[in-house]
């Protein structure tokens, strides 16, 4: 059996070998189905046996298949022409990446960046921004609460208290993070992405903030020139409150955030005194800011984590 096995030279060969061996109606198949009868010496010979077999079929396999594969390789040629597969790279997220390109340029301004904690106590996110409890600006934001009292940040202006109470004025800062809302649709999303501007100190005016915001669009759209259009609008936290829309392709208005002087409340509120300092605070949708840059148009896909759609968008 052993030169049998040994003399095989392809594999549908020794596929017929095996089954002749160990098959159904097998050599060993049958000398197996005896074993109970055979006495403890035959029995041991029988099992070495088996398994010495087994060993060669396995062996034997083995070294068909690696000459098959060299034959093979032979009679292949090398093209060393041929272009290698396309590697797949990681990139960032678009959000990471238009996170990138905000800060550079806020940076370059000298604003600094700050962070702070997704969970917020109702101080932060609404009391200290003129928004006591019962204040009706809070149904502007349809807020997730926790047992306790706190919330998920429904904006990032929570951040722009906390910089004011730890680092104090005057205070030239950014704040980025996720912000949360009870809304879902193609523009809206609960989990969204905010970020935040906040300049105090003691002779800001609202140009400073329209010159900021105006250079702001222009690098971070690429453009050499932007139209922006201010309206009046209201939020607790500042006084005159405007909003700005920016000319698209010269065609549309879009609204791209809201902003205004910091109330003089909220001043207060952080221990600094309105009557000698003031500034401007601005806020937008950092995801609806990436979305008109890269094109895209649902925030729902930003979070799917799907590769082929991140690939389409350009990532
Ligand atoms: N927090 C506002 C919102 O989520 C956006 C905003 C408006 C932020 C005006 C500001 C501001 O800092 O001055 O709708």
């Amino acid at each position: 059996m052993e030169k049998q096995i040994q003399e095989t030279t392809n594999l549908a060969d020794l596929q017929a070998l095996y089954t002749s061996v160990f098959g159904k109606n097998g050599t060993m198949t049958a000398k197996l189905r005896q074993m109970a009868t055979l006495d403890n010496d035959a029995r041991a010979k029988l099992n070495n046996e088996n398994t010495r077999l087994r060993e060669l079929f396995r062996v034997r396999q083995a070294e068909i298949e690696n000459a098959e594969m060299m034959a093979n390789l032979k009679k292949q040629k090398l093209d060393a022409t041929l272009s290698p597969l396309p590697e797949n790279r990681g990139t960032l997220h678009p959000l990471t990446h238009s996170l990138h390109e905000i800060s550079t340029i806020l940076e370059s301004f000298g604003y600094t960046m700050w962070t702070g904690p997704e969970i917020e106590d109702d101080w932060h996110n609404f009391t200290a921004l003129n928004t006591p409890a019962h204040h009706p600006a809070r149904d502007m934001q349809d807020t997730f609460f926790m047992p306790n009292g706190n919330v998920l940040r429904t904006q990032t202006s929570a951040i722009q208290i906390r910089a004011m109470e730890t680092h104090g004025v005057p205070i030239k800062m950014f704040g980025i993070g996720s912000t949360y809302r009870k809304e879902m649709d193609a523009t809206h999303s609960p989990m969204f992405h905010q970020i935040e501007g906040l300049y105090v100190d003691k002779n800001i005016t609202m140009s400073d903030l329209i010159g900021d915001v105006k250079e702001f669009l222009k690098r971070f759209f690429e453009m050499d020139d932007v139209k922006i259009r201010i309206r009046p609008s209201y939020f607790p936290f500042t006084e005159p409150s405007i909003e700005i829309d920016m000319l698209w392709q010269g065609k549309k208005w879009l609204e791209i955030m809201g902003a205004g002087m910091v109330h003089p409340n909220v001043l207060a509120n952080c221990g600094i005194n309105p009557n000698e300092y003031q500034g401007f605070a601005f806020g937008f949708g950092w995801d609806r800011l990436a979305m008109l840059k890269y094109n895209l148009n649902d925030i729902r896909k930003f979070y799917d984590g799907d590769v082929r759609w991140l690939k389409n968008a350009g990532f």
